[in-house]
């Protein structure tokens, strides 16, 4: 079943428009990468599908039901959870007061925190030893870790991860690629945005993104393909 099935979504600032009429869908349990150039639209894509931005057209459907207008904190408690561009850690709270906010639509249900709070710091027990450290004190590929650690405390179906690799050296980056890829196969169906094909190794599809719109998608072992990555990417 798709989990996610975006059609003909059309997005923009203002009058300027940004996605010109996107398709897509994301299966159950899958890893989808959303390559793209700086300035292609990823992060347009994600924040729509999270509810921060309004399509002026076009429909996302999760799960089989269109989000509608549901706001960003409803699509939280719907299922839908987003580490965004940038990490946004609270510097001045602990690494452990940032993953129990994301778990803030289940603050009521004591023993689900705690599960997913084990389940964070066992995906990345670097911050199981960091727990009572200052977040805005952690380097910045820790800080990559809570943000993703973060998104996962609200126990969500899709998780959709804006550019963790970047800043980070090819062996962090590694390290939270690895970390998503067990998330995945532990049941979350993954949506993450890259511009570093590194991630590729990852990923069961791969949508390749250009100035607004889609203009491949590869599935399989087609995604694995050294030449998608020179055609598409130029690396
Ligand atoms: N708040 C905004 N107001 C006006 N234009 C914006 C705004 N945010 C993004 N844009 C424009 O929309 C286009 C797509 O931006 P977006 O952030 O979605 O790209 P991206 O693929 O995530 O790029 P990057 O890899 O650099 O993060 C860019 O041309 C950008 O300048
Ligand atoms: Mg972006």
């Amino acid at each position: 079943m798709a989990v996610l099935e975006i059609s003909d979504l059309v997005v923009g600032y203002g009058s300027f428009p940004v996605l010109h009429g996107i398709d897509f869908v994301v299966e159950e349990g899958e890893v989808c990468v959303l390559l793209g150039l700086n300035g292609a639209g990823k992060t347009t894509t994600v924040a729509t599908i999270a509810g921060l931005l309004k399509p002026s057209s076009g429909q996302v459907l999760f799960e089989g039901k269109s989000l509608g207008r549901k706001s960003p904190s409803a699509r939280v408690k719907a299922g839908i959870s987003l580490s965004p561009e940038g990490r946004r850690v609270f510097p001045r709270m602990t690494v452990g007061q940032n993953l129990r906010l994301g778990a803030w639509s289940q603050r009521r249900q004591p023993r689900v925190v705690k599960r997913q709070t084990e389940l964070v710091l066992d995906y990345f027990p670097r911050l199981a030893e960091r727990e009572h450290q200052l977040a805005g004190t952690l380097s910045g590929g820790e800080q990559q870790m809570l943000a993703v650690g973060r998104a996962v405390m609200s126990s969500p179906r899709l998780l959709i991860i804006d550019e963790a690799s970047l800043g980070l050296s090819p062996t962090l980056a590694k390290v939270v690629w690895e970390a998503t890829a067990r998330i995945a196969a532990d049941g979350t169906t993954v949506l993450m945005v890259e511009q570093n094909a590194g991630a590729l190794p990852f990923a069961d599809r791969a949508l390749i993104m250009e100035k607004g719109t889609l203009i491949h998608t590869a599935v399989g072992d087609d995604v694995k393909n050294v030449n998608l990555r020179e055609a598409y990417l130029g690396v």
